[in-house]
């Protein structure tokens, strides 16, 4: 997928730099066309000269420095590329691309790119933690930057903590999936996500922790990926993304009617919400009063959206979530079966860093024919490609899984 490919690979001045020349070996490796940008204090850590012989090509430093190709270096490079990866990426280079510093020749062409973005951040923990850091991480992640999570472990100070930078493999793994390679171009995708509120009474409701994070990453990413999206969110703190029709809703009940209304003109329906199984059977007008020790609610079982779907596709696929607290995935194959749907993405809520609010999820993804595929931790924007990946193979009628 990488063969020919225009990769910008930009260096920037950590210690994880000394892993850059690896990186660009993979990219190479796989087929990649590369060429390298390096700050000033990324030649602390890695010299020019090695990505340089590694990539085959010339590396760019300077703003200033004219070239034969390019009248513009920075406004060259960047409309060269196909995707521009900052590997790895300092809380510097972050805070200056979330607010468009422009003083140096990677972070001036970061203002001119309109290829994807992928950033690759590694430092120490506690700057990883830093609120301003995380500001600025999320500023460009809602602009469609593509993340790539940071590995827990030792770290240059001697410290322990989050903040290295991942294997090479895996990062050029994650270049290779943010790549936009326009593979859903054409389709419609209806995409479901967040939890449900039932009302009780004029205060209170019946909610789940879901926060829409998994159903968002997926969305954005089909879109990055050239199709059609349209979003159907319960409440959440999300932003809205940036060319997604987003319907809002509040209920199960309102989620069942615009899923219906909404899948008639979809080819596909990925249904990453948390929809409530029940709702209380009345809601009250008047706020419930403490007034005696035991009180209970009736409640009374919502549509079931996944299996209407299922039922009602003809040609077209349906992607279920299933949320387990076993390991056990016996229970999502019966789901699957039952429901009739083509993909389910099942997620351990037991497992550290998995299911919700969680910038990562852990999850196994399994096909209508028993393909199992498992994978690791992983951000849920890499989620969001990994299930596209999939849906890519199974619609093509090959569902061999067989992605790396
Ligand atoms: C020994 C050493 C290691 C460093 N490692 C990191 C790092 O891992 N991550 C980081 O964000 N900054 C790190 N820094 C700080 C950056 O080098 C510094 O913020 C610099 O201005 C980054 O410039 P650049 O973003 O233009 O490359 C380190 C500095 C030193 C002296």
């Amino acid at each position: 997928m990488l063969k020919g490919r225009r990769i910008l690979m930009c260096v920037s001045g950590g210690i994880a730099a000394y892993k850059a020349p690896f990186v660009v070996r993979e990219l190479k490796k796989r087929g990649a066309d590369v060429r390298i940008v390096v700050t000033e204090s990324a030649k602390q850590f890695v010299t020019p000269q090695t990505l340089g012989v590694l990539s085959r090509n010339k590396v760019y430093s300077d703003l200033f420095c004219g070239d034969s190709e390019f009248a513009v270096v920075h406004v060259g490079l960047a409309e060269w590329a196909e995707c521009v990866a900052i590997v790895p990426a300092t809380a510097n280079i972050i805070a200056k691309a979330a607010h468009g510093v422009a003083d140096d020749l990677l972070s001036t062409l970061l203002l001119s790119v309109e290829c994807p973005v992928v950033m690759a951040p590694a430092m120490e923990h506690k700057m990883l933690l830093n609120p301003a850091v995380k500001e600025n991480v999320e500023k460009l992640r809602t602009r469609g930057w593509g993340w790539i999570e940071p590995e827990s472990g030792d770290l240059a100070s001697g410290a322990r903590g989050r903040g290295r930078l991942p294997e090479p493999k895996h990062i050029v793994d994650i270049i290779e999936g943010n790549f936009n390679c326009s593979d859903l171009n054409g389709l419609k995708i209806l995409v479901t996500a967040g939890p449900t509120f039932e009302d009780v009474d004029p205060v209170r409701f019946i909610g789940n922790r879901s926060t829409g994070k998994m159903g968002y990453a997926v969305a954005k990413r089909a879109k990055f990926r050239g199709a059609d999206v349209t979003l159907i969110s319960g409440p959440t703190n999300l932003e809205a993304i940036e060319g997604i029709e987003t319907v809002l809703v509040r209920s199960a009940k309102e989620m069942h009617s615009e899923c219906i209304r909404l899948f008639e003109g979809s080819d596909i329906a990925i249904l990453a919400a948390a929809v409530s199984d029940y709702r209380p059977m009345e809601k009250l007008d008047r706020k419930i009063k403490r007034h005696k020790p035991n009180i209970s609610i009736d409640l009374t079982e919502n549509e079931d959206i996944a299996a209407e779907l299922g039922a009602s596709k003809e040609d077209r696929k349906v992607v279920l979530f299933a949320m387990e607290t076993e390991s056990d995935i016996t229970n999502a194959k019966d789901k699957l079966k039952g429901k009739q749907g083509d993909i389910v993405v099942v997620n351990n809520l037991l497992v550290d860093g998995a299911g919700f609010g969680h910038d990562t999820n852990v999850v196994t993804i399994i096909d209508r024919f028993g393909k199992v595929l498992e994978l690791p931790k992983m951000s849920k924007d890499d989620v969001a490609n990994k299930i596209l990946d999939c849906l890519v193979e199974f619609n093509s009628g090959n569902s061999s899984f067989d992605l790396d």
